[in-house]
């Protein structure tokens, strides 16, 4: 059975993977500093082997990838406006981190490494939709780490015979997603406002656009990415394809959740990108990935984990 790890497995997209790869009955490893992950993620899913510890510490990225055959590495501060605040704390989650997790992975001869990128990678170039054969434009420093991570993994291809694959993520969304911080997910943060009878705030004239997509989707494309047999060295868009502007999200969650507030609208964000939206072709092609949850099922999933939970913001 092969042995699969988890980088930051206890975090937002990281659990979900967990729970889908024991549904198949895999064998799972997660290491995660809890910073931002949560024990409690994934404390329903059965035989679960938790290593705690910072991936920017190469001891803990040996130990972590100790007769693993795939790694997904999802460990990351995810949040372009943290990291324009804090550059130097996230550089070293998002690219010491990987870093060592790639020469640790290569050193213990581990089968392929599914690296979790980003779709900031393409900053706020006018072509729409992206494709991955673009030119990077990274506009924030998460940004930039982000691609330089991806562009380490296709060097340790090409360098070491090391398989990788990056899966740029666009905009996730889903159950588990933690609203209790402003660098929040927008939809995390929107839900829980509306859930509160409070406004959400809205950066700009709520005319930037995401391809906002549901976590089931990323799961699905980052597992199919570690066994596909052409996806080796690639960087492949894993999205839904279409785009939807922050004032329809808000208008679809207001009319979901039931709420009567208007949103308030602020200074648009520094490093905040205008429009975003994946071309998933090569997806389709490399991957034979299509979406299976569109966005206003989501919404609607997503709105029913909240309200069951009651998640609100701190
Ligand atoms: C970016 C990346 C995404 C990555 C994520 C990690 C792009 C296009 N996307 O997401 O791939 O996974 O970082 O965090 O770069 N907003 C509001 N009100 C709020 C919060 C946000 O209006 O309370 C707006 C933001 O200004 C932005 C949009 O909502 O225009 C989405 O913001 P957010 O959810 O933080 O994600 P991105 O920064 O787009």
């Amino acid at each position: 059975m092969p042995h699969y790890l988890v980088t930051g497995g206890a975090g937002f997209i990281g659990s979900h993977l967990v729970e889908e790869l024991a549904r198949r009955g895999e064998s799972i490893r997660v290491v995660d500093d809890l910073s931002t992950g949560k024990r409690h993620n994934i404390a329903h899913v059965p035989s679960v082997e938790l290593i705690e510890g910072d991936l920017a510490e190469m001891d803990v990225a040996r130990r972590a990838v100790h007769g693993i055959d795939y790694v997904l590495h999802q460990a990351a501060i995810p949040s372009v406006p943290r990291s324009v605040e804090n550059p130097i704390t996230s550089n070293r989650a998002n690219i010491d981190a990987s870093l060592n997790i790639l020469v640790a992975a290569r050193d213990a001869g581990v089968k392929r490494l599914v690296y979790a990128g980003s779709s900031s990678a393409y900053g706020d170039t006018p072509t729409l939709p992206k494709v991955e054969t673009m030119a990077s434009a990274p506009l924030s420093p998460y940004a930039l780490q982000k691609l330089v991570a991806e562009q380490y993994c296709r060097m340790f291809t090409d360098l070491y015979g090391l398989e990788t694959a990056t899966i740029r993520y666009f905009n996730v969304f889903g159950p588990r997603q933690d609203p209790s911080s402003p660098y929040s997910g927008v939809i995390s943060l929107f839900i829980s406002a509306l859930c509160a009878g409070r406004q959400p705030t809205i950066y700009g004239d709520g005319e930037h656009t995401r391809d906002f997509t549901y976590v089931a989707n990323v799961v699905d494309g980052a597992l199919r990415a570690c066994t596909a047999e052409r996806a080796g060295g690639e960087v492949i868009n894993v999205a839904t394809g279409g785009r939807t502007s922050l004032n329809t999200l808000f208008k679809t969650l207001r009319d979901l959740v039931g709420a009567k507030v208007d949103p308030i609208y602020a200074e648009p964000r520094a490093g905040d990108v205008k429009d975003s939206q994946a071309d998933i072709s090569k997806a389709r092609r490399l991957l034979g990935y299509q979406p299976i949850v569109n966005l206003e099922e989501g919404l609607a999933k997503t709105v029913a984990w909240y309200r069951a939970t009651q998640v609100t913001t701190a």
